[in-house]
């Protein structure tokens, strides 16, 4: 199996090492550099060291005078130089210090010899046990000589070099601390780097997760102007074209659906409408004849209109049934739309006027004109205001409102029929335009039903409005007829 390793940790991990590199490496040349520097600096000091004590012993030795250089040796010994050896012209040693004694290397090997120039320095590093402690020296020999006077001997030195090796000790000491604080640093900006960089691609494949289980309701928030930001806007664009397309075609879905449920209901209610019909209406002539015919008791005589009553409320059922399944070609002429509101009004308005309900119309000069079948808008009013009617108490206000609205890249007329009822109960709000969907003791739910087909028919829209207080709205949009095919 392949271990799976985040971009987040990658970043962190090559962003940390190569700063860490970095770091690394410049704090290695520096340290080489100090260390040349103070080399250079000790074999400076160690070489005038040497040539001042030759110079200050020129004259005892051309006299050969080993008790005055052996005085300036034993009292110049100390601190950091650690021997004085002083050779004769031949190059043997004559004088040289008690620390030194037992060295013989050091005494009796010369680092210079005749056939040298006078002013040639010989310098070496040696490692020694002084004191019982093991040391490093440079050692430096110079001759003592003068334009003058000529060659009178050398002169060697040695310089303990570990108050140096001290010193680059604690330069390291301090390099080193500053490498690991170089390297927390390296961590921390790591880790600061590649969250920025991963933050907005988390944000990113959350958002894809999310709309890959189907949940299109946010989008990616990423506001960022690189590359990062030109997916996730092109990944909303894309989910928002899904989010359309899904809502077409769940409305196409839905008017399939519906489309199949009215054939059949259709061919079903054709057929019972048939069968139905005729015997009924022989029954209720002959009941009618009866009626007509015989003195009936009172209470016989109730019995009788009743079943006269259920018969004509069957009958209505029948028409509207053939009515809502009938598919009708429609006959479109140019209308204003509030002369089609103005005849429904008209038909309603008796029935209106026994509730006492108001009716508050406006319709303002200049809509444009709806191509419209106005017998089949006529009765999509219709079955709106008889709704409002129904669902008013006496007393109560219908509020009618006309006025154009750009919608989808045409203009629409839109017919706004509201009430202040009781209103529609949220749970009843998606089922109201199914057909047969009713809450009243005698309705057959199939006046929205209805509607909605026309309406559609119209290449229009219905749908419940929001009233912001009481009451319900119906919105009706049908497309003006410039715009109409
Ligand atoms: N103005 C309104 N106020 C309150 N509820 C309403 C209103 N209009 C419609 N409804 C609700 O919508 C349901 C469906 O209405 P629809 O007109 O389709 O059927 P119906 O009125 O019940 O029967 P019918 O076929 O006789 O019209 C109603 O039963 C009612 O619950
Ligand atoms: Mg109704």
């Amino acid at each position: 199996m392949k271990l799976k390793i985040s971009i987040y940790t990658r970043l962190v991990f090559w962003i940390a090492l190569l700063i860490v590199l970095l770091f690394g490496a410049i704090l290695f040349v520096i340290q080489i550099r100090e260390a040349r520097i103070l080399q250079d600096e000790t074999e400076a000091r160690v070489m005038l060291q040497a040539r001042y004590i030759a110079d200050a012993n020129l004259l005892s030795l051309s006299l050969q005078d080993w008790q005055a250089v052996q005085k300036y040796v034993d009292e110049h010994i100390s601190g950091d130089l650690n021997y004085i050896v002083v050779y004769d012209r031949t190059g043997q040693p004559a004088v040289w210090n008690d620390l030194v004694r037992d060295h013989r290397e050091i005494v009796f090997e010369s680092l210079l010899s005749d056939d040298m120039a006078p002013d040639v320095k010989e310098s070496v590093i040696r490692r020694l046990t002084l004191r019982e402690a093991p040391v490093r020296v440079r050692e430096v020999e110079v001759f003592a000589y003068s334009q003058a006077a000529g060659r009178w001997g050398s002169v060697k030195v040695g310089w303990s070099l570990e108050p140096m090796y001290d010193r680059l000790r604690d330069i390291q000491k301090v390099l080193l601390l500053i490498g690991l604080a170089g390297f927390l640093f390296g961590i921390g900006a790591a880790a600061f780097l590649a969250r920025r960089i991963t933050r907005p691609l988390h944000r990113l494949v959350e958002g894809t997760v999310r709309i890959a289980q189907g949940d299109f309701s946010q989008p990616i928030v990423d506001t960022s102007r690189d590359e990062i930001g030109d997916l996730a806007r092109s990944f909303n664009e894309m989910t928002g074209q899904l989010v359309q397309t899904r809502e077409r075609m769940d409305d196409a879905n839905r008017r399939l659906v519906q489309h199949e449920k009215l054939a059949s209901i259709g061919r079903m209610a054709a057929t019972i409408a048939h069968e139905i019909r005729n015997p009924l209406t022989s029954v209720k002539l002959n009941i009618q004849k009866v009626a007509e015919e015989e003195a009936f008791a009172e209470t016989v005589r109730a019995h009788i209109d009743l079943s006269l009553e259920g018969i004509d409320q069957i009958e209505r059922f029948i028409k509207e049934l053939l009515n809502f399944t009938r598919v009708q070609e429609l006959s479109l002429e140019r209308w204003p739309v509030e002369q089609i509101v103005d005849e429904s009004l008209k038909v309603v308005r008796d029935t209106l006027a026994q509730k006492d309900i108001a009716v508050e119309r406006s319709c303002p000069p200049g809509l444009p004109a709806i191509l419209a079948d106005a017998d089949k808008l006529r009765q999509v009013f219709l079955n709106v205001l008889r709704n409002a009617h129904e669902a008013l108490e006496p007393g109560g206000t219908i509020r009618i409102a006309c006025d154009a609205v750009a919608g989808e890249g045409r203009t629409m007329v839109r017919v706004r029929i509201a009430d202040d009822g009781p209103g529609i109960p949220e749970k009843d709000r998606p089922n109201i335009f199914e057909p047969f969907y009713t809450t009243k003791p005698s309705g057959f739910g199939l006046g929205l039903a209805n509607a909605r087909k026309i309406v559609e028919q119209h290449r229009g829209s219905i749908a419940v409005g929001e009233t912001g207080g009481p009451g319900c709205e119906f919105v009706i949009l049908i497309p003006a007829a410039e715009e109409a095919a």
